[in-house]
């Protein structure tokens, strides 16, 4: 980190052509050798400063410092290697302000080593830009209480390494793609409180390793996927106030370690599947405002 931030300055301050014209040893020589073959990588970085630059994300007074490397601004890390690892702006707090910035604005493929990325409730708005699926080592995505519009687009199924993708409270209108059965690292999935519609795709079964799965306040139709049954680690389930309807699937019985299951505000008919009553580690169980028909006492 040291070396990085010596090489990134000392092109800027002191141009090599003032040496010119001057007699200078064999040291000298060598020591600009050193400096220039360093320098190619500085020029690498450069260009992911570049776009945290050209983001507006950072003011003037953060990013017009030329001699404070990028990897100082608050909310970023950098790897070894001096490549930008984390954008981490927590709620609200770019030094006292909002980012009120596009999240299209910020070229992701400029940045190739960022793998967490997390600008909750900073009134970003815009789209969720294609570009973000150039960032192939993302594993942790927070975009949560922003503005967000548009579509979950289909090449976020590239970012395999996803662990964490969190963007509830936005406007995000489309369907789940079911490409994103497809991300098997995924532990928390938090697409709560969105304008998200259709069917909840069957292959999202394929997240073995998700421990929480938040599709509330969404426009979800059509009965919930008997494959969710699968999703054996599953902690926190909640697919209330949707408009999905059709029975309970008996699989989620199988769900063992289910503590908190949500299901109230759609339109679920049918008897509760008896084998709810064997979930011995559930502590919240919501399932009002529902068509259930036959009775309660039978599960417990
Ligand atoms: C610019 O950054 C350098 C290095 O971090 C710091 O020492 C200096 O105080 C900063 N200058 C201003 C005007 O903030
Ligand atoms: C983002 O960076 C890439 C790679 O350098 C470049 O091709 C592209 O034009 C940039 N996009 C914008 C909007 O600046
Ligand atoms: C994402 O950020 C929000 C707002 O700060 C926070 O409440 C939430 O817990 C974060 N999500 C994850 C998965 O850490
Ligand atoms: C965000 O930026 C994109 C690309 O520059 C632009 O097309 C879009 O209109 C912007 N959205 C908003 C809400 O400003
Ligand atoms: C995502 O991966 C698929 C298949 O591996 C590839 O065809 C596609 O071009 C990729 N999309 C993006 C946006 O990288
Ligand atoms: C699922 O989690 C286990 C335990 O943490 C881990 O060993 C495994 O690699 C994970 N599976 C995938 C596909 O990442
Ligand atoms: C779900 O809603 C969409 C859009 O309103 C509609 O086209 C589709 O038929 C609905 N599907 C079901 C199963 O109700
Ligand atoms: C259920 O939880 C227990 C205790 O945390 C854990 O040991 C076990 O592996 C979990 N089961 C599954 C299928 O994840
Ligand atoms: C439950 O609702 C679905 C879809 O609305 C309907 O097709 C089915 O007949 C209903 N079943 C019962 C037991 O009421």
């Amino acid at each position: 980190m040291k070396i990085y931030h010596m090489i990134h300055l000392n092109p800027v301050s002191r141009p090599i052509s003032s040496h010119v014209g001057k007699p200078m040893t064999a040291a000298i020589w060598i020591l600009i050798a050193l400096a220039l073959s360093y320098s190619y990588p500085a020029i690498a970085t450069g260009t992911e400063a570049d776009a945290l630059r050209r983001s507006g994300w950072w003011i003037d007074a953060i990013t017009s410092n030329t001699s404070a490397s990028h990897c100082t601004w608050p909310g970023i890390s950098c790897d070894h290697s001096g490549s930008v690892a984390e954008i981490n702006i927590p709620l609200g707090n770019c030094y006292g302000c909002w980012l009120r910035s596009n999240l299209s604005s910020m070229n992701f493929s400029l940045l190739p080593n960022l793998a967490s990325l997390q600008v909750p409730n900073n009134f970003l708005v815009g789209i969720i830009p294609l570009q973000i699926c150039a960032v192939p080592k993302l594993r942790h995505l927070n975009l949560s209480e922003n503005y967000l519009t548009g579509e979950l687009p289909l090449c976020l199924q590239n970012l395999t390494l996803l662990e964490v993708v969190d963007i509830h409270n936005n406007q995000i209108t489309s369907p789940i793609p079911r490409e994103l059965g497809n991300l098997k690292k995924l532990i928390h999935l938090d697409l709560s409180f969105n304008f998200l519609g259709g069917p909840i795709p069957p292959a999202l079964a394929n997240l073995r390793n998700l421990t929480n799965l938040y599709l509330q306040g969404n426009a979800f139709n059509g009965s919930i996927p008997h494959e969710l049954g699968n999703l054996k680690k599953l902690i926190h389930l909640d697919l209330s106030f949707n408009s999905l309807d059709g029975p309970i699937p008996p699989a989620l019985a199988n769900l063992r370690n289910l503590t908190n299951l949500y299901l109230q505000g759609n339109a679920f008919n049918g008897s509760i599947p008896p084998g709810i009553g064997n979930l011995r580690k559930l502590a919240y169980l919501s399932m009002e405002e529902n068509k259930f028909t036959g009775c309660i006492q039978c599960i417990y």
